[in-house]
């Protein structure tokens, strides 16, 4: 039985974090994606079994061409550079989001990281691509062929996260107060953590911080 929680993480403020150094946007993911690699090593050391981070949103094509690309070239580098890191700390990859619009390469990428990861089992790293809550909700509706006998935990088996656990820990860096349209189904009890740090400059002892008091709630779920 599972009992750490499932954690997703909107990682906010790579571009803010570069401009404070007079920096392009472009360097600042570069630094974020260089921090996955420390915040998910890390949770898999401490025995976090789902981790799931917001890379891509499906507001996130409004930004400039060129930092999109960027962003989809970033991603493919990613997967090349740390496939080793999931397969030899036993790390199964998988995805939420709509990838089908990536360019096909991209996509034969994940499917390719997905399937040599897929046995692993010592814990889930997922990674929102494209990914959009209302988007996600509007694509399971369209799945849905009998809507007289739907209820809460048949409909959640049409969501991207259907093999996945709600969220116990949301957090957000960056310092905004909001949730961008991500799992808005899955954190309806999930605990909300804030941070005013920019997530190239996240460490794994603030992650800490977050998870003592997390320890510390106490659940009520509309009881008592
Ligand atoms: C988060 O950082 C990464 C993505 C959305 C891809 P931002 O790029 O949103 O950085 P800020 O929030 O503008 O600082
Ligand atoms: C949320 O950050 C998306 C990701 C972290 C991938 P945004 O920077 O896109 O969110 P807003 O625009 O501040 O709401
Ligand atoms: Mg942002």
């Amino acid at each position: 039985m599972n009992n750490t929680p499932h954690i997703a993480i909107i990682m906010d403020g790579n571009g803010r974090w570069a401009k404070n150094k007079q920096k392009q946007r472009t360097f600042g993911h570069q630094k974020g994606a260089q921090n996955v690699r420390f915040v998910l090593k890390h949770c898999r050391k401490i025995g976090i079994k789902y981790l799931t981070l917001y890379a891509f949103s499906t507001e996130n094509w409004t930004r400039p061409k060129l930092e999109v690309e960027f962003l989809l070239k970033l991603l493919e580098k990613y997967l090349k550079q740390e496939l080793n890191l999931y397969i030899q700390n036993n790390i199964k990859f998988d995805t939420i989001g709509d990838i089908s619009i990536f360019p096909k390469k991209l996509q034969n990428l994940i499917k390719t990281t997905k399937e040599k990861t897929y046995h692993c089992d010592g814990m889930t790293q997922v990674l929102a691509l494209n990914y959009g809550a209302k988007d996600e909700i509007i694509r399971a509706i369209k799945k849905l062929k009998d809507k007289q006998n739907i209820n809460e935990k048949i409909f959640a088996k049409f969501l991207d996260t259907k093999d996945l656990p709600d969220i116990d820990m949301l957090i957000r860096t960056g310092g905004e107060h909001r949730v961008s349209n991500f799992l808005l189904w899955q954190i309806s009890y999930a605990e909300i953590f804030f941070s005013d740090t920019m997530w190239p400059d996240f460490t794994t002892s603030e992650l800490d911080d977050m998870i003592t008091k997390f320890k510390e709630k106490h659940r009520r779920y509309g009881g008592d």
